[in-house]
């Protein structure tokens, strides 16, 4: 068994030809690079027939085009640095021969960690080959979601890596826990202690999360219609939110005691059943290529969640997460309860509004903005609401991407940043029922908020637009 902590001396790619290793993979590599982080070979595995220099055409042009995008210039000593690391070994995965060029790659690796960057039905193939030719003793296994398609798939999942790799030597990426804007939830929450003794429900009213995406499904047509949105981001993404926003204070800082905490909040949350969730899709969707023309596949979703614990018991979690929406945003709103009117309440006043601390957690724009009350200046007492920002672009400078604070994570042994078995066991359970009877589809025109039905699950609250 590895121990979480040893250092990776080999990082190994399955994938490497294909596109998240293109967006995410190599761009994250070369800042690792370029912070001088990276000390170890990267060997590329791919079913492509490629050689060595075709990788390094493909990951070249993969980070020129994420630097360019960025609007930023490229490093290319670190770039040079980077594609001098990197080797290839192509070959079909359930092939010996792939495996044994990869043992004679990793000669004198103790400690490899290899990275699964495809899709789920090719993990028994991987996992077994590794087993058979010996490169699981002492490496660490990196798996990209979707973890499963359902509580039953990710268990069978689970068995099937649990055969060859011990849970310590698992790391279920779910990028949004190496966001800096998601994580800093759990620091302004628990180093912040005024918040404390209201973050509960005696002073919150409800907890809104919006994940909007402007954009559709961008030619994943065909990954997206086998998921669907609450597959795609809520069982994971979503729900690692709720639970960072709702959980108790770890008793300690290690990956085991922050993980502790947030199964136990994900154990109290009921099952979402369909009178608690509307579904949309967009009009146009079924266009998209790659999906099927009667699709009923979600493209947005709005659910009520209900943590049944001491500290929310009766606070509604609504959750909304769309593609082709207004806007691009992702935030967390905690509104608190009605202040009492009695002082303000002549007929020149307007009641104050409701306290709100929003945080904003997507690509543009990410902090904290929270919305107090302050008296307009005249005679009368009349309440003004204002915003206190705090803005993290401008305040703490240049934040690392998920991928990259990932990928240094997995090489350096720390599993804080991923999710553990019965944490994705529990998103499961919570989703399960829903996916089960899905309910209801409703459609809704692209640049909308989705579906009006989202409303009604409000129980008479209203969704906030983002600001972000
Ligand atoms: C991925 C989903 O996991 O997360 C995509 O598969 C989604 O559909 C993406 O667009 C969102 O990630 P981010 O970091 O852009 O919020």
């Amino acid at each position: 068994m590895t121990p979480t902590n040893a250092v990776a001396d080999a990082l190994v790619l399955f994938g490497a030809t294909g596109d998240l290793a293109k967006r995410k993979l190599y761009p994250a590599l070369y800042h690792l690079e370029r912070r001088g982080r990276l000390e170890l070979p990267v060997i590329g595995v791919g079913r492509s027939a490629w050689d060595h220099s075709d990788l390094h055409d493909y990951a070249r042009k993969s980070v020129e085009a994420a630097i360019k995008a960025s609007g930023d210039t490229v490093d290319e000593d670190a770039l040079n640095r980077l594609i001098g690391r990197l080797r290839m070994v192509s070959g079909e995965y359930a092939e010996a021969a792939t495996f044994a060029t990869l043992a004679a790659e990793l000669k004198g690796s103790n400690t490899p960690a290899f990275y699964l960057a495809i899709p789920p039905e090719l993990f028994p193939t991987i996992v077994k080959g590794l087993e058979s030719s010996g490169l699981n003793k002492g490496a660490r296994i990196v798996v990209e979601k979707p973890f499963g398609r359902d509580l039953a798939s990710a268990r069978a999942l689970n068995d099937t890596l649990h055969e060859v790799f011990d849970e310590s030597s698992i790391f279920r990426i779910d990028h949004y826990l190496g966001k800096e804007s998601v994580e800093n939830l759990l620091v302004f929450r628990f180093t912040n202690s005024y918040l404390e003794p209201i973050w509960n429900r005696n002073y919150v009213d409800n907890v809104q999360i919006t994940m909007a995406e402007s954009f559709g499904v961008e030619g994943r047509g065909g990954f997206y219609d086998s998921v669907g949105a609450i597959r795609d981001v809520v069982q994971n993404h979503l729900l690692q939110v709720v639970a960072y926003l709702a959980m108790e204070p770890p008793v300690g800082a290690s990956a085991d005691q922050l993980r502790n905490e947030k199964v136990k909040v994900l154990t109290a949350m009921e099952p979402l059943d369909c009178d608690r969730l509307v579904r949309g899709q967009y009009v146009g969707y079924r266009d998209e290529d790659g999906v099927k023309p009667d699709s009923t596949v979600e493209t947005f979703a709005a659910m009520s969640l209900q943590i049944d614990s001491w500290r929310w018991a009766g606070v509604p979690f609504y959750v909304r997460a769309g593609k082709g929406l207004a806007t691009s945003a992702l935030e967390a709103v905690v509104e608190l309860k009605e202040p009492p009117r009695m002082l303000f309440s002549g007929a020149d006043s307007s009641p104050p509004a409701r306290n709100v601390i929003r945080f904003r957690m997507g690509q543009r724009n990410d902090g904290v903005t929270m919305t107090v009350n302050v008296k307009e200046p005249g005679d009368a007492t009349v309440t003004h609401a204002v915003d206190l920002s705090v803005d993290f672009d401008s305040t703490l400078g240049e934040r690392r991407e998920a991928y990259e604070r990932l990928l240094d994570d997995a090489i350096a042994g720390d599993a804080r940043r991923f999710a553990r078995e019965d944490s994705v066991d529990e998103a499961w359970r919570i989703v399960d029922p829903a996916l089960a009877e899905p309910g209801e589809l409703f459609f809704y025109e692209r640049g909308s908020w989705g579906p009006p039905q989202a409303d009604d699950i409000l129980g008479g609250d209203s969704w906030y637009p983002p600001i972000s």
